[in-house]
């Protein structure tokens, strides 16, 4: 049976990239596809995060989800903190995994900066929670951004390790599905920096609550070079932010990058961008007032995260059971 696992952090809303990276590919694998999706609470915290902040967070990326057409009723929408059985995992996959795989991690690398000394443990030890979360539901496919293809591989080797340490085929090798045409979405003020919730300028950055106004005038400042548009996928060569636009407008209307450049060969970056928003405009704009809409409503956001664990943790409890019994741990 082919399952889908798939998370996003709460450290701020999503953004372009979590939704054209991830979000929209969700709702495209709903109908092939037994799904469950998560909000990682428990990886957010990793870095400081202010608990109300926290809360109002999950609720927003909550309803960013289904206003983006994830279905939690057909499949499963849960935060995380919820199903304790993600941690209890993670445990075992901390004494499967080795230290010397983490210590290749570029995200830990990037995300703890130069003072190493004074990051989290749990921010070190995070890809094994990941490793966790996807394998307590025996996930076999992880629909990602290119952003998470190591944590990825991670999971596949812990699996791997713990099948051979305990000499069954326990868990399946998750593989990852990086789709679309904006597997990594960048920054619209810098075409080398990745878009993130993190960048601490908001014009890098569209996120599912801009505005339409706010929309163009990000679209407005994006950077952009001199030159008109190319011709060809080679006249992208060293043009960054070129690419990075006809790669969102790819994304947005369903098409490939050699499409969007067809299209737009030869035109000022000026009509291109006037194009590109008003597509941006007409896919996010319904997404944000049906988000209003749930958020006008937080008790009803709760009840479908409060359900969607319920049903997650029915089907992880009998797996984690399995591990710890394979494992050893007496369960009388
Ligand atoms: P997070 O919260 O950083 O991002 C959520 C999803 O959005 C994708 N993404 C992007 N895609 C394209 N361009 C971008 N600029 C961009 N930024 C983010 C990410 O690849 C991701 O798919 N570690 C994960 C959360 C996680 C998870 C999991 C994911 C925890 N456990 C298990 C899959 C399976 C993370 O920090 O994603």
């Amino acid at each position: 049976m082919n399952r889908i696992f798939s998370g996003v952090q709460p450290t701020g809303n999503l953004h372009l990239g979590n939704y054209l990276g991830a979000v929209r590919n969700w709702v495209t694998l709903q109908n092939d596809y037994e799904c469950v999706f998560c909000i990682v609470d428990m990886h957010a915290i990793t870095l400081w995060q202010d608990p109300a902040a926290l809360k109002a967070h999950t609720r927003e990326v909550a309803a960013a989800m289904l206003a983006a057409g994830v279905d939690a009723k057909k499949h499963i929408l849960f935060n995380q903190s919820q199903n304790p059985d993600h941690a209890q995992l993670a445990w075992i996959f901390n004494c499967v995994a080795r230290i010397g795989w983490l210590n290749r991690m570029t995200q830990f690398k990037d995300k703890a900066g130069k003072n190493r000394e004074n990051a989290s443990v749990g921010l070190y030890a995070y890809p094994n929670l990941m490793s966790a979360d996807i394998l307590v539901y025996k996930a076999t496919h992880v629909p990602v951004g290119e952003d998470q293809k190591q944590h990825l591989e991670l999971a596949r080797d812990t699996a791997q390790k713990f099948n051979s340490d305990y000499g069954v085929e326990f868990f399946p090798l998750p593989e990852p599905l990086i789709l679309g045409s904006a597997t990594r979405v960048m920054s619209l003020r810098d075409g080398a920096k990745k878009m993130s919730k993190s960048d601490e300028s908001d014009y890098s950055r569209i996120n599912m609550t801009d505005d339409a106004d706010t929309i163009s005038l990000k679209l407005k400042k994006a950077k952009t070079d001199p030159l008109p548009l190319p011709d060809s996928v080679e006249g992208l060569e060293g043009r960054p932010e070129a690419a990075n636009l006809l790669d969102i407008w790819a994304a947005l209307s369903d098409g490939t990058r050699a499409a969007a450049i067809e299209r737009f060969a030869g035109r000022q970056f000026s009509e291109f961008k006037k194009e590109l928003t008003d597509l941006a405009v007409a896919v996010l704009g319904p997404i944000n007032s049906e988000m209003k809409r749930y958020l006008a409503d937080p008790a009803a956001i709760d009840a479908v995260l409060k359900s969607g664990a319920e049903r997650a943790r029915a089907l992880s409890a009998p797996i984690l059971a399995e591990a710890e019994n394979l494992v050893g741990f007496l369960r009388p």
